[in-house]
């Protein structure tokens, strides 16, 4: 057997080899099992005593310079493929983390916030009440009995129970003089419930904040001045308001504000001073007492302040409008 030919061919073929794949086939044909150097090696037994010993150390040499050869070529291999790997694989670290996305307000959710910061500084409690009501708090107690008229303008999702969605902010006014008697500085700000289609210009659920004081000498030249800080603060300062006859059960006299937007005037809100029927039915002495009450839209609020034109976008659930507002 030529060992220096068995050498040769395989020290060629382990340079030239590619990858560690290839080489380890290498490995099984020069030295594994059936290979001519295992053969040679296991043939040695065969020999005269006196060739055995010189055959032994050339095969061996053979094997040993093929398995160097090999454990070189490997270390080439893998030392070729880790400078290619930092290449086309790699990390900046000193890039910036990705922020998580935040979430934005609602258009609604921020008008509400604003009107409940800027009544809390001019000193009224903030009270929320329940969205299911009852006949007695929603109409009677504040003066629309069963049989009148005025329960026509507001369209109720009556419940199977007798009970109700509230059809306003109202019904909390009968709640909180219950509650905390006179004298009282509250609103009630929340979502309301009417029986209506919908359109750009109404809604069936939306949002009310009801104001309510009371107390001595109260009169309309203080709820007229209330409002316009609060429409100044909230909207732009020195904005344009009147205040017109207007009629609601529960407050007498009543008055209607209309506010400037655009050359034109808005209906925005009613308003009045509270009807003694409610003030009793609130457990408060109308001799005693006296008071003003006002019911906003909270939802007619974000449209003006914000441009909307259609009040079906705050329900809308759509992302483009809602990325528009400030994250919280
Ligand atoms: N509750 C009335 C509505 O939903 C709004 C309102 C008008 C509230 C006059 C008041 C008020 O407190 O005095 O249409």
């Amino acid at each position: 057997m030529d060992l220096q030919a068995i050498q040769d061919e395989a020290l060629a073929a382990i340079k030239s080899s590619g990858d560690e794949a290839a080489l380890q086939e290498l490995r099984v044909r020069y030295l594994g099992r059936k290979s001519e150097l295992a053969g040679a090696l296991r043939g040695l037994g065969k020999l005269p005593a006196a060739e055995r010993a010189v055959a032994g150390q050339a095969t061996n040499r053979a094997k040993q310079a093929v398995e160097a050869a090999l454990d070189a070529r490997r270390d080439e291999l893998r030392a070729a493929r880790e400078v290619g790997l930092a290449d086309h694989e790699w990390l900046d670290l000193t890039l910036p983390a990705r922020r998580p996305r935040r979430g934005h307000l609602h258009p609604i959710t921020l008008v509400e916030n604003d009107l409940e910061k800027l009544f809390w500084g001019m000193g009224y409690r903030v009270v929320e009440g329940p969205w299911i009501e009852d006949e007695f708090h929603n109409f009677d107690a504040l003066n629309i009995p069963a049989s009148h008229p005025a329960r026509d303008d507001w369209d109720t999702f009556w419940l199977s129970d007798g009970n109700l969605l509230r059809t306003h902010t109202s019904p909390v006014q009968i709640r909180a003089m219950r509650r905390f008697g006179a004298p009282l500085k509250a609103v009630f700000p929340g979502r309301v419930f009417r029986n209506e289609s919908v359109d750009a210009t109404h809604e069936a659920v939306f949002g009310q904040l009801e104001g309510l004081v009371i107390g001595r000498d109260i009169t309309p030249g203080h709820l007229f001045h209330s409002i316009n800080a609060i429409l100044g603060a909230l909207l732009e300062e020195g904005v344009r308001t009147r205040y017109r006859p207007g009629f609601f059960p529960f407050t007498e006299p009543s008055f209607e504000c209309d506010i400037m937007r655009d050359g034109r005037w808005l209906e925005l809100c009613g308003m009045g001073m509270v009807h003694p029927h409610v003030l009793r039915a609130g457990g408060i002495d109308p001799d005693e007492w006296t008071g003003f009450a006002f019911g906003l839209g909270i939802d007619r609020l974000a449209m003006m302040r914000y441009g909307i034109d259609d009040i079906r976008w705050f329900h809308s659930g759509d992302q483009r409008f809602l990325e528009q507002f400030p994250c919280a």
